[in-house]
């Protein structure tokens, strides 16, 4: 628990939900999702039992990556609708008892924001310092070798001034320079507003990206890039010593702490810093950000010993403060990942059963509950702007498909319209239709999870003990009432159960309770996660 809450926020114990607006529901038939069509569906939310939707962000935009690219952080983009649907889905979010979590993007705006077009006017307008202008290297090149996520060098030379602004992603997402307070004073101001519509928290898009080294010194090349490759390969060819998860971030994180407290908002941020102390500290012994994303484990394929010593090692770090994901909108979805089938869905739901054990926040993105792999795009279809401006590179459309609702015509994503990006329909079997009432589904598996974990609260809130086992990749915990275990390895294996009589209640493989109860040893089949409840 947060070392500073008096009382307990409404984030403990919570498992959030990502929703990917363009793919979720489509209720005008335009084509993209909308806030409308999030709302006529929270009632499946509610159903499937998790507590916080987070909705990718929905703000006007031109759209270069996908709303990523914010051009006016007050409103709400026509294609998906409008302030007053955003008011009437936080309010039938609340009703139902669901809590609605904003993206924000603080650390770059739209080249189309005014603030940029006004910055691009000249040196000595205001909002120039809204950026981060460098003259260029001698050479007359960049100012440094920083480069972007999405390709290329960081920078991009404005000819009127003959300066380089810095862009760590697309060239139309210049970074703001939060070194200016005036950025951190209209930020303050952007939370209050979605807060005061009711918005419950926010997820904070490169949470770790805001603060810039004060030299913006070259950051060490670890081995040369080659061309053609993909961006994130190339990207990985640097340490990232001086463009992000700088020791600054952190003060902005307790000023926006002090701005949500009155709210009762909670902070979830995206940090990709590779290290689990690196990460926890985000949320600096309850100062600062909430709940803070651990990428590395959602980046894995199926790793058992390293999802295993990274699982572990980020629990240590931050018992109660992880979100624990294994898919987003970001990466390959876990069940391709995994290998793919029903064995990849298989594993993905007994890494969850873990992942609902290990306090923080468990959060699920679309479609995972369906055990989905990732959806099949024809090359002239995709739309990433890391797959349409490298050739060749992969690209996250494959995760981003609209999420299948029934087995009709656009899979019930809406009435007809072709979606925004096409996509190979999914089958009947993948769908929430063809699951719902099937007993041995992944989606009734995934909700029997969470009726588990609500109806055993000590599965998040006792303190937890991991047992000895003499399998390596047999992981297993007990907190108070409860033991969850997770064997990632190929074979089956025994677990010597604590002292007393244990009840199975859940089985990743069955969802439904073994019955009966055992004493001493339990056998947990290859690629299994179980939960058992101290019997009375
Ligand atoms: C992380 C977001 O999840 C991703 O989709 C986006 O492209 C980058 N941040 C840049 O905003």
């Amino acid at each position: 628990m947060d070392r500073r809450s008096s009382r307990q926020w409404w984030w403990h114990g919570a498992v959030g939900y990502e929703v990917y607006v363009r793919s979720f529901a489509d209720a005008n038939n335009d084509g993209t999702g909308d806030l409308e069509g999030i709302r006529r569906r929270l009632p499946y939310l509610r159903w499937l039992g998790v507590d916080a939707v987070w909705i990718t962000p929905f703000f006007p935009s031109p759209g270069y990556d996908h709303g990523y690219d914010v051009s006016d952080y007050l409103g709400v983009d026509p294609k998906h609708g409008s302030l007053a649907d955003f008011v009437r889905l936080t309010g039938d979010a609340h009703e139902l008892g669901l809590h609605v979590i904003v993206d924000i993007v603080p650390n770059h705006t739209s080249s189309a924001h005014p603030w940029f077009r006004a910055a691009l006017t000249g040196r000595d307008d205001p909002h120039r310092d809204f950026y981060i202008w460098r003259d260029p290297a001698p050479d007359g090149g960049p100012p440094n070798n920083w480069v972007s996520h999405f390709g290329g060098p960081a920078w991009t030379l404005d000819p009127a001034s003959g300066q380089y602004y810095l862009h760590l992603f697309l060239p139309e997402q210049p970074d703001l320079n939060w070194t200016n307070p005036a950025v951190a004073d209209a930020f303050d101001d952007i939370l209050r507003f979605w807060m005061e519509r009711g918005a419950d928290g926010f997820r904070i898009d490169v949470a770790h990206g805001l603060a810039k080294d004060p030299w913006f010194r070259d950051n060490p090349q670890l081995a040369p890039v080659t061309p053609g490759m993909d961006p994130r390969a190339a990207f990985d060819r640097f340490e990232h010593r001086y463009d992000l998860d700088q020791n600054p971030n952190i003060e902005v994180y307790r000023r926006w702490h002090r701005v949500v407290a009155p709210y009762g908002a909670l902070l979830l941020a995206e940090t990709n810093a590779a290290d689990p102390v690196r990460t926890a500290r985000y949320h600096d012994g309850g100062d600062a950000i909430h709940r803070v994303f651990y990428l590395e484990i959602g980046w894995l394929d199926w790793q058992p010993m390293q999802l295993r010593d990274r699982i572990r090692g980020m629990h240590l770090a931050g018992p109660d403060s992880t979100a624990w994901i294994l898919d987003s909108h970001d990466t390959s979805r876990a069940a391709t990942r995994y290998g793919g089938g029903e064995r990849g869905a298989h594993r993905v739901l007994c890494v969850k059963t873990l992942m609902v054990a290990l306090g923080g926040m468990p959060v699920w993105y679309q479609g995972e509950e369906l055990g989905l792999e990732n959806g099949v795009i024809a090359p002239n279809d995709l739309t990433d702007p890391i797959a349409t401006r490298n050739p060749g590179a992969a690209g996250r459309d494959g995760a981003r498909t609209v999420m299948p609702w029934d087995g009709g015509p656009t899979n019930g994503f809406n009435d007809g319209a072709t979606p925004w990006m096409r996509a190979t329909p999914r089958r009947a079997a993948e769908t929430v239709a063809g699951q719902r009432d099937d007993p041995t589904s992944f989606l009734t598996r995934h909700r029997a999870l969470l009726t588990v974990r609500r109806t055993l609260p000590d599965l998040w809130q006792a303190p937890v003990e991991w047992l000895d086992t003499d399998d390596s990749l047999l992981m297993a915990c007990r907190r108070g009432t409860v033991v969850v275990v997770a064997n990632l390895d190929e074979h089956d294996a025994m677990l010597d159960l604590p002292e007393g009589r244990w009840r199975p209640v859940f089985s990743s493989r069955t969802g439904a309770p073994t019955s009966g109860t055992v004493t001493g040893r339990i056998g947990v089949p290859a690629e299994t996660g179980l939960v058992l409840a101290e019997a009375l």
